[in-house]
């Protein structure tokens, strides 16, 4: 199938002008393209930066300011798993469209490799971008992003399990073979009320910027870089991080107004990420040595009755002072909670079915996840009550482990004033090598 193909949904927007017209090969110009600069090293990216004057110059479409605040998208890793956490989010799964074969597969995770290349260093998405093409095709960038910086950006690409093998059976891509046994749809948990619209999907991206414009232009134009190949399934947009990443990060707040992040996996404590974010190379597959798997939880928060709970079982709930985030055993936010601590009546300080208790790796054979959720508000309900809740996202070593922890939360207090919606899980493999693109490995 090539991109120009029809979309049999009739919704899909329109292509880019100079898209991707896939070759015999399968490759796309545009994925040869950004092998082409990959190949070009650092060179071509910071040329492409560079290039944010010279393409000014040269009337090659306006381009911005590549300078501040970029993170690379070529690396070990995928960027937006350890990366600062920024402030804002635009999620989104996608679908494989029917009719579509491996080369496009193939041509989709190249092309969009290339356009994150540019867009995380603050360019538009092609070389000839929002206003450098011909007056008489629509361009290839939207726009929405010129004069923008690269705000942080980030992109982090995953597979879910169905790119591997359909519910049904069928192996689309010839990829079943190299599915990681781990990388099963989430199993059911107690008090799960999940929504079909905010379920799984064959492809994610996850998109972290610290300008929401910037973190919306990029799932916009890598939707429609996507035409004729996936579209969208669902999507989620998401404020205020509510975890931290880094020792010098503050710690945020969620939506029920407490610290949320304090005791999560930080960027430089490597042994913790060796030991619980990244598979590693005897986890296996190969292709996924020094990836992560993803799991996605859309989390709507009972706003309106959390805020009738008086403060000190709100405390109790979470088993943190909602001030100072510190556990209820004293001490201060990064005090270690002592669950023996008990008061005059002998009652543990910090309750049995509190969430720290239950979600702490000492009563969870050792589990540690890295959390990386953001709060959201869709709008109001018909009595008036916001729509709102944590998009929690956490990337860990194992799906299983996230699994565990669900599993643990069963008896959660918090429960009370929390539905879970949605649920996805992706494995998100390493980052691409300069030259390469996203998931090469698994095509090898
Ligand atoms: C709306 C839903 C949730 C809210 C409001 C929430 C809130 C919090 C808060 C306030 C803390 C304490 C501060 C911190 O250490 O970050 C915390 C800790 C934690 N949460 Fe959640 N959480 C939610 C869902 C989940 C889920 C679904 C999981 C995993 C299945 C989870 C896993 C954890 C873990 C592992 C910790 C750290 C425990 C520790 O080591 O002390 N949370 N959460």
């Amino acid at each position: 199938m090539t991109q120009d193909a029809p979309d049999p949904s009739g919704s899909a927007p329109e292509p880019p002008a100079p898209v991707s017209a896939t070759g015999g090969s399968g490759v796309s110009r545009r994925g040869l393209f950004g092998i082409a600069i990959g190949a070009g090293a650092a060179a071509v990216a910071v040329g492409a930066g560079a290039g944010a004057t010279a393409g000014v110059a040269t009337g090659r479409g306006r381009e911005r300011d590549a300078a501040a605040s970029a993170h690379d998208f070529f690396g070990a890793h995928q960027a937006g798993i350890t990366t600062p956490v920024q402030e804002h989010l635009h999620f989104a799964s996608f679908d494989m469209m029917a009719r579509t074969d491996r080369d496009d597969l193939v041509s989709l995770l190249q092309d969009w490799s290339y356009a994150a290349s540019r867009i995380t260093k603050g360019l538009d998405v092609s070389a000839t971008g929002a206003v450098g093409g011909s007056p008489e095709a629509p361009p290839d960038d939207t726009g929405e992003a010129q004069g923008l910086a690269a705000s942080s950006l980030t992109i982090t690409i995953g597979f879910g399990p169905t790119l591997f093998e359909t519910a049904d059976g069928v192996d689309r891509y010839g990829l079943a073979a190299r599915r990681p046994a781990a990388l099963q749809k989430l199993p059911p948990f107690l008090g799960d009320d999940l929504d079909p619209d905010y379920n799984g999907g064959d492809l994610c991206i996850q998109a972290c910027a610290d300008d929401p414009q910037v973190a919306v232009h990029a799932i916009r134009n890598l939707s429609r870089i996507a035409f004729g190949r996936a579209r969208l399934r669902w999507s989620q947009l998401g404020f205020g991080r509510t975890s931290r990443t880094t020792t010098d990060q503050s710690t945020p707040r969620n939506l029920f107004g407490f610290k949320d992040g304090t005791a999560n996996i930080l960027s430089d404590d490597q042994e913790a990420l060796d030991d619980h974010v990244w598979v590693s190379a005897s986890d296996g597959p190969s292709w996924l040595a020094g990836g992560s798997y993803l799991v996605a939880r859309k989390i709507a928060m009972l706003i309106e009755t959390w805020d009738r709970v008086r403060l000190s079982e709100q405390d109790g709930i979470i088993g943190r002072e909602k001030g100072s985030g510190a556990p209820l055993s004293g001490g201060t936010e990064f005090t270690e909670p002592d669950f023996e601590a008990t008061d005059a009546a002998g009652s543990p300080l910090i309750p049995e079915k509190s969430h720290v208790r239950l979600a702490h790796p000492g009563f969870n054979d050792g589990t540690r996840i890295l959390r990386r959720g953001y709060n959201y508000v869709d709008g109001n309900n018909d009595l008036g009550r916001l729509d709102a809740g944590l998009f929690f996202l956490s990337f860990q070593r194992d799906p299983e482990h996230f699994v565990r922890l669900q599993r643990a939360l069963s008896t959660d207090t918090m429960n009370e004033y929390i539905r879970h919606v949605g649920s996805g899980i992706w494995a998100v493999p390493p980052g691409a090598v300069p030259g390469s693109y996203v998931g090469a490995g698994l095509f090898a």
